[in-house]
């Protein structure tokens, strides 16, 4: 049988597994080329695609009423509670209705998803109730939902919306990919005050933002409030896409999850 170290004489080359197992540099140098090979696989190929979301019809960067509403969504921390992400299971699709497309959160800078649920996921809370059921459940939540652990955010209604100039919030986003353009930039202040006040005409804002709702949001036509802006942000989550016709093979699976075995 001659040396019992010899078991594979085929791997006696001049560059045998034998060797390159028994030094740890070597065995670490040609890891870490086998890593970086996969790893240029997977990555590469994002340098040179435009996106990685897939279109869908309907979606627009937000409305300056919506946008500001966003930014108080996000200075009161609201997203410590809500998730805006319905994922493809059936007991959320019954619940929430059709799960998530990446596409709606494309414009969204920072994302609202999440799992952190003390509320119900807000990913199409919009429409769902009216515009006087959020005011009076942000000014009282229990006053609607007796056993509900909200926090009240009454202030929200006597607060004067101060958005501050919308045309950098608008810039902004711009700069990381938000198509919004020169002219809706430019109108961003005008538009904020449009969208809310029955008294302007609002017929540019529905021109530049297809499916914005245009009205008084928290009651009070008189005052543009930070109620306006957050109810109005609320009112448009999980509208813009009509989902049932975005994508043939998404719908026939979320058919199916609705179907399921009843
Ligand atoms: C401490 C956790 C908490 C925070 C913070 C919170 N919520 Fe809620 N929210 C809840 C809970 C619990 C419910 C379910 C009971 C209810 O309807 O009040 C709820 C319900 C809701 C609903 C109704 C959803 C539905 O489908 O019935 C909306 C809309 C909502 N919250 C908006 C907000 C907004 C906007 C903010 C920030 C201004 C906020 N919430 C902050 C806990 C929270």
């Amino acid at each position: 049988m001659g040396d019992p170290n010899n078991i594979s004489p085929a791997g006696e080359g001049r560059f045998s597994h034998k060797k390159l197992e028994r030094n740890v540099s070597l065995l670490g140098f040609f890891a870490l080329i086998a890593v970086a090979i996969g790893g240029i696989v997977e990555i590469a190929p994002l340098f040179w695609i435009k996106s990685t979301v897939e279109k869908v019809d309907g979606m627009r960067p937000y409305t300056p009423l919506e946008l500001a509403g966003r930014n108080i969504y996000m200075r009161e921390g609201c997203y410590t509670c809500h998730s805006q992400m319905i994922r493809p299971f059936r007991d959320e699709v019954e619940r929430y209705g059709h799960y998530s497309l990446a596409a709606e959160s494309m414009y969204d800078h920072p994302f609202q998803w999440g799992s952190k649920r003390t509320g119900p996921d807000l990913a199409r809370v919009g429409g769902r109730y009216s515009d006087e059921w959020h005011v009076q459940h942000l000014v009282d939540p229990q006053s609607v939902v007796p056993e509900s652990i909200m926090p009240p955010y009454a202030f929200l209604a006597e607060r004067d919306l101060k958005a501050g100039d919308m045309k950098n919030d608008l810039t902004a986003l711009s700069r990381v990919g938000v198509p919004y353009t020169k002219e809706a930039i430019a109108a961003a202040n005008d538009d904020l005050q449009a969208q809310a006040d029955p008294s302007i005409d609002g017929s540019e804002v529905a021109a530049r933002y297809p499916k914005a709702q245009i009205r008084d949001f928290d009651g009070n036509p008189n005052r543009l409030t930070e109620m306006d802006a957050l109810v109005a942000y609320l009112q448009m989550l999980g509208t813009l896409v009509d989902v049932d016709k975005a994508q043939p093979q998404q719908v026939a699976a979320s058919a199916d999850s609705a179907k399921g075995d009843k």
